[in-house]
């Protein structure tokens, strides 16, 4: 039966495969693994020895039986002293370095998985869950009477005690079973933290016994805009379609929401604790408390609830009957939530509403409070030592820097656009976790860069000594909703984006082409698994193509087993639509839309690509002389390249698509403008990709040849041009909306791979 399985692993990867992948396909990879000769067998036969303290370990030993019953269909019998060969042993092992560190050595003969304790024990088994047949997942089991873990050695622990995801309940509600799914797929990747957002203007999920109208009004919003930006999108994206089971109908009207009763959220509680999950509740406050201000108005300073320029109006800090509430409601928090720390958020808030108050007034002077942001941080800090009364510890948005930090407090950095934030925090002697927005906000639309920034993120910021980046206890990724409104939308949305966070925070080892080859062998996991991850890019096209002569459309797939199908009458292409021929030819103008499917009928994304003919664009008649590229630089915030002002108040030189650093502050908004000349070296059509953070445009030749423009997350878009040999006018816009910017060219000749646009092709005369 060994056959069974290497048979349908064939069939299910397709002939890509060379030995070592086929192998070891673990994400993240372990710290160490010698790979040795042979496999070790598990059948009916094979033993298990418990490790000493059998009983404390009574959860990790059953996951890994229920492992192995999804294969085999049944447990293996428990052996006091362990058989010469066909034998897994767990043993203790005090001298490793750290609670979630194991080891595992596999032979022929033995299985030995050695750890400290639970935690080590757990991820052992996340690493054997891997190594098994994925069409095992969630079965019953008795399809194999074999499954084969490759010899080796392998010593592992994580780089990071930190390893986190987010997810915002509050924009949009997701059910129970949602979040258990979710968790699952943490450990599965050793993931260890959920931070969930459990509370926000649009909505308040969790019950609290002593306010009881929190859920029964605040959990309840009839359809607001985000909603509406949804369902337009589900138009063409079923996914963006609003989850029918959040909304109800109530005395007449339609009203979108839900909460987690306490009695629920224990239940989740330990499932995640089962997975070695810790569940971190936010209950973000000051701001972002509208849902709890409706139900409860005498919260905010004047008894309303509303919108300033940008947040909603907050709850006053200068009222004893506001900490009543927050204290009452941050004891049934601490109660219920065994992990130690309490999330404040204390993110986006709008003070006016604190300026204009008497009573703020009063509390300042009293208080010696010199500014808003000063009240801001007596907030927080009272609100700290009260968590310290109940054990716990206090973990901010960045903003708690504001007004002066506590000692004790752990800042979650999330403004990429204020880059000292968690270096000053680190310095001050706070822990720090990092969840920059670029590129750790998932609820950023992927694309095809995504999986690289992710997995080329450092989580340790520029500037901190060894000794100060001891601080940064690692990452998490954020999911924000406003505009993930089901759960198929946000398995796309954080998978496959987080297996790259957990190799940068487990292993922090960087190849990222092996991780590629490896996450390949995932997807029949993930499907088997139920996820609707986004399906790897496709290549070998440009969005925007022309073409001199007829041309052939010869798409890549990097899995074998994706079918690509196509429309050109400008609809989104389905499950039924025709597939697209191995070579496509095409001799006239059109528009093709594409997407790949998988077996599971999962659709990638859907690329659009354009055909327009087009003559070689005569050269401009010049050699230019000068190396690079002018570079004028336009202090100010303009939203796309076409308002950039008309006077640069800097220009430089540039050997290549740069910006220097130093043209304007650090992290400020500005526009730029790149121009001269490009060779092209041998008459063709040329690809141009370019990837921009915010907006951008490519001109070649006199065509516009890439539209990158407005602001946005890090996107690559590309197009073509059809250029005779010789110099061409060139010209790059971008503009930066503030906060850290992208900036890439690359280009392609004849479906070779993207590289970077060389030195030696930019000229000036
Ligand atoms: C945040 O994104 N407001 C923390």
């Amino acid at each position: 039966m060994r056959k069974l399985w290497t048979m349908a692993l064939l069939l299910a990867l397709g002939t890509r495969l060379h030995a070592q992948e086929q192998r070891f396909p673990v994400i993240p990879y372990p710290q160490q693994l010698v790979p040795g000769t042979g496999e070790f067998v598990i059948t009916k036969d094979t033993r298990l020895v418990l490790p000493a303290h059998a009983g404390r370990y009574s959860n990790e030993t059953a996951q890994l039986q229920s492992l192995i019953r999804q294969g085999l269909g049944y447990s293996l019998k428990v052996a006091a002293k362990a058989p010469a060969a066909n034998v897994i042993i767990l043993r203790l092992n005090d001298a490793l370095a750290g609670e979630e560190a194991y080891t595992m050595q596999v032979n022929p003969q033995q299985l030995i998985i050695s750890a400290k304790g639970a935690a080590g024990f757990f991820r052992a088994v996340e690493t054997l869950r891997q190594l098994m047949p994925p069409f095992t997942e969630g079965s019953a089991g008795g399809h194999v009477t074999a499954v084969n873990i490759p010899a080796m050695d392998l010593k592992d622990q994580p780089a990071y005690a930190w390893r986190g995801m987010h997810l915002d309940v509050s924009r949009h509600f997701f059910s129970i079973d949602y979040l258990k799914k979710f968790i699952d797929l943490l450990a599965l990747y050793k993931m260890n933290k959920l931070h969930l957002h459990l509370t926000d203007d649009q909505g308040w999920r969790i019950e609290i016994k002593k306010y009881p109208l929190l859920t029964q009004q605040g959990a309840w919003r009839t359809f607001n805009n985000q909603d509406s930006v949804c369902m337009q999108q589900a138009k063409n994206n079923p996914d963006m379609a609003i989850d029918t089971a959040h909304i109800i109908h109530k005395n007449g009207k339609t009203l979108y929401g839900g909460f987690y009763t306490q009695a629920q959220m224990r239940d989740l509680i330990a499932f995640a604790a089962a997975r070695h999950v810790e569940i971190i509740p936010e209950i973000d406050m000051p701001g972002h408390m509208m849902a709890a201000i409706r139900a409860y108005p005498y919260l905010s300073c004047s008894g309303e609830s509303g919108w300033g320029k940008d947040f909603s109006t907050p709850i006053c800090p200068c009222n004893e009957a506001t900490y009543k509430f927050a204290e009452d409601v941050f004891s049934e928090i601490a109660a219920l939530f065994p992990s130690e720390y309490i999330h404040l958020g204390a993110d986006e808030v709008e003070k006016t509403s604190w300026a204009k108050s008497p009573l703020c007034a009063t509390v300042m002077q009293q208080n010696n409070l010199k500014s808003v942001e000063e009240l801001q941080s007596y907030f927080v800090k009272r609100m700290e030592k009260f968590f310290h009364s109940k054990g716990k510890r206090l973990i901010g948005w960045d903003e708690i820097l504001e007004g002066g930090i506590s000692e004790t407090a752990l800042l979650m950095y999330w403004r990429s656009w204020v880059p000292d934030a968690p270096v000053k925090a680190a310095r001050h002697g706070n822990k720090v976790i990092m969840t920059p927005g670029n590129p750790l906000y998932f609820d950023g639309v992927p694309d095809r860069n995504s999986l690289s920034n992710v997995y080329h993120f450092n989580p340790i910021p520029k500037g901190l000594t060894a000794e100060e980046a001891a601080h940064i206890m690692g990452a998490q990724a954020n999911i924000w909703t406003e505009w993930i409104p089901s759960e198929k939308r946000a398995d796309y949305m954080f998978m496959p984006r987080m297996t790259a966070l957990s190799e940068v925070l487990w292993t922090n080892r960087q190849d990222y082409g092996d991780y590629l080859q490896r996450l390949n062998e995932h997807y029949a996991r993930l499907d088997q698994l139920g996820v609707h991850y986004r399906l790897p890019d496709l290549d070998g096209f440009t969005e925007d193509n022309v073409f001199v002569e007829p041309v052939t459309l010869r798409v890549r797939k990097p899995l074998e087993n994706l079918s690509i199908r196509y429309t050109t009458d400008g609809t989104i292409p389905v499950a039924a639509s025709p597939v697209l021929p191995a070579d496509y030819r095409i001799s006239e103008p059109q528009t093709i839309k594409l997407a790949a499917f998988s077996p599971a009928g999962n659709r990638g994304d859907i690329y659009t690509l354009h055909y327009r003919k087009q003559s070689y664009a005569k050269p401009a008649g010049i050699t230019p002389a000068v190396n690079g590229l002018q570079l004028d630089y336009f202090k100010g915030s303009f939203k796309t390249t076409r308002v950039i002002k008309a006077a640069p108040d800097t220009t430089v030189r540039v050997a290549n698509i740069v910006i220097p650093e130093g043209l304007g502050p650090a992290g400020a908004a500005f526009g730029a403008r790149l121009q001269g000349y490009i060779q092209a070296p041998e008459t063709g059509i040329y690809s141009f990709f370019l990837t921009c953070d915010d907006g951008g445009m490519l001109y070649v030749g006199g065509h516009e040849t890439v539209n990158n423009d407005g602001w946005h997350a890090p996107l690559q878009k590309s197009g073509q041009v059809a250029l005779e040999k010789g110099w061409h006018p060139f010209r790059v816009d971008f503009v930066e909306g503030g906060g850290g910017y992208t900036l890439k060219l690359e280009y392609s000749v004849n479906g070779s791979p993207l590289q970077p646009v060389p030195d030696t092709w930019l000229k000036t005369k």
